[in-house]
């Protein structure tokens, strides 16, 4: 029977399902990013790509919630790293994470301290304001580059477990998370 839980053999299918999911989105996110920097203004390629960015940057940020809650239920019984690598998987697993957090919160946080507001799928989050509140728009001045620091993470990421762990070392810690 398929097992919704983690376990030390494998992620359950709801971690699963939550890291093959988010993998795609962010996917979709950083081309919209790379549109937004790469492509010219009013180029209809970059309308389109960018059109979503924020939509989906909130979706990341609500999901990165659930998928934050439901590893620290799990944590105690999820598959543990072995061997030298150990401790520099579980740091590069932790600063993805941050990074999943604060990568959209910065701009969310800027939204709510800004003049125009955020609606979400047809809700208004927050107001737009009359005036700025300066602090809130501190982290936001690193959104563009936090992002970027992300997607370098995740690219490092996919690397070692296809290269490294699949092709190198021939471990299971693909199938971990494959589910097979
Ligand atoms: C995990 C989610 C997100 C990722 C990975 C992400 C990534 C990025 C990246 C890499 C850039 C730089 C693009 C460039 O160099 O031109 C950027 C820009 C931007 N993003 Fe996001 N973003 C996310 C969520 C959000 C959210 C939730 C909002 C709005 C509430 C937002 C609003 C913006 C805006 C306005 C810019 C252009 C100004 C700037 O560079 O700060 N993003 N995003
Ligand atoms: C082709 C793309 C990807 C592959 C093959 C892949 C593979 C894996 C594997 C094998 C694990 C288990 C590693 C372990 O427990 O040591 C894992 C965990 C993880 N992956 Fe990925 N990954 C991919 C994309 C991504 C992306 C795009 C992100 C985030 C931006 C991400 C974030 C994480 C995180 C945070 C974990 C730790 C476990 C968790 O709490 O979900 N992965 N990934």
């Amino acid at each position: 029977m398929t097992q919704l839980s983690d376990s030390p053999v494998r992620y359950g299918l709801v971690s699963r399902i939550l890291h093959w999911g988010m993998a795609a989105l962010f996917a979709a996110q950083f081309l919209s990013a790379a549109a937004h920097w790469g492509l010219p203004r009013e180029n209809a390629l970059r309308d389109t790509l960018w059109s979503y960015h924020t939509t989906l940057g909130f979706t990341l940020f609500l999901l990165v919630m659930v998928r934050g809650a439901w590893g620290l239920a799990n944590i105690a019984r999820r598959p543990t790293h072995a061997g030298a690598m150990a401790r520099a998987a579980t740091i590069g697993h932790v600063a993805i994470y941050g990074l999943m957090v604060l990568v959209p919160f910065s701009r969310i946080l800027a939204s709510g301290g800004g003049t125009r507001g955020l609606r979400y799928l047809g809700f208004q989050i927050f107001p737009a304001r009359e005036a700025e509140i300066a602090w809130t728009q501190v982290l936001a001045e690193w959104h563009g580059q936090m992002g970027w620091t992300l997607a370098l993470l995740a690219l490092g990421h996919i690397g070692m477990a296809l290269i490294w762990h699949r092709l190198v070392r021939r471990d299971d810690v693909l199938a971990t998370m494959a589910g097979r």
